[in-house]
């Protein structure tokens, strides 16, 4: 069975001192936990400093974000090496406020997966529709949509590499989750797509989250989805409390 995968998307916040403290505060009250897969995802400037917090410890470390050339004149961007270099085992790609603050594409998105995979990172590929849409009975043609065209060209062996994440894009930062109900209907519909475009092998092996407004109230709701793996917080991951009360209704 697919073990249960809960990570911390920390956006853009916290500061040097105060994202050391969230890291050694998980580590500490996350000792000894084996059942869920635990990572931080902290800004990409502190890093270095929260992988020395957490080394020896249960939680692993991933990026926010990649861009999918190996080295050269891109001025601000990260690749995938010097990720792996401080020590990153996961990186996001493709969340919905790169999506639609920045304006990343599903190709652009795409060639980051590619890149990433072929660099041995664990890609978290984030898909949701907007409220309009969801709204216009557009959420399983959007969301399929993404996911068809961010994973086009990669094979099953390197599909596996990769977790879904399911993030409604009204749910995100907005107090207002997803009931369980819509969370399974959309992550079951996710896991048949990935049987069709592999087979029912790979759909069953590929962990699928749900993020928008995940905390300690909703995890044990949402964790009991036949098809929900596993969480990615935003907000709550924040909160060594919170980020901790998660993870231990899980494991
Ligand atoms: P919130 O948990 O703050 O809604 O954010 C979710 C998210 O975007 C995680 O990537």
């Amino acid at each position: 069975m697919r073990k249960a995968f809960i990570a911390g998307n920390w956006k853009m916040n916290t500061n040097c001192a105060g994202a050391e403290g969230l890291a050694s505060g998980l580590a500490e009250k996350l000792k000894g936990i084996e059942t869920v897969d635990i990572a931080v995802c902290p800004p990409s400037v502190y890093l270095q400093s929260v992988a020395k917090a957490l080394s020896s410890s249960n939680i692993a470390l991933g990026a926010q974000d990649v861009y999918f050339e190996g080295s050269g004149a891109y001025t601000g961007e990260i690749s995938c090496e010097m990720l792996k270099d401080v020590c990153c085992t996961y990186v996001i790609i493709g969340h919905s406020e790169r999506r639609h603050k920045i304006g990343e594409t599903d190709e652009l998105i795409n060639k980051k997966l590619s890149a990433a995979i072929s660099s041995g990172l664990l890609p978290i590929f984030c898909v949701g529709e907007l409220l309009e849409q969801r709204e216009a009975g557009e959420t399983e043609t959007v969301v399929a949509g993404q996911v068809k065209k961010g994973l086009a060209g990669l094979n099953a062996d390197k599909v596996l590499a990769v977790t879904v994440a399911y993030e409604p894009v009204w749910a995100i930062g907005t107090g207002v989750n997803a009931t369980s109900q819509q969370a399974q209907e959309v992550h079951a519909m996710i896991r048949q797509l990935l049987a069709d475009m592999y087979d029912e092998s790979v759909a069953q092996q590929i962990r699928i989250q749900y993020g928008g407004s995940a905390k300690p109230a909703n995890t044990a709701e949402l964790m009991a989805c036949e098809d929900v793996d596993g969480l990615l917080g935003g907000g709550a991951s924040l909160k060594v409390n919170d980020f901790a009360a998660m993870i231990k209704t899980v494991a």
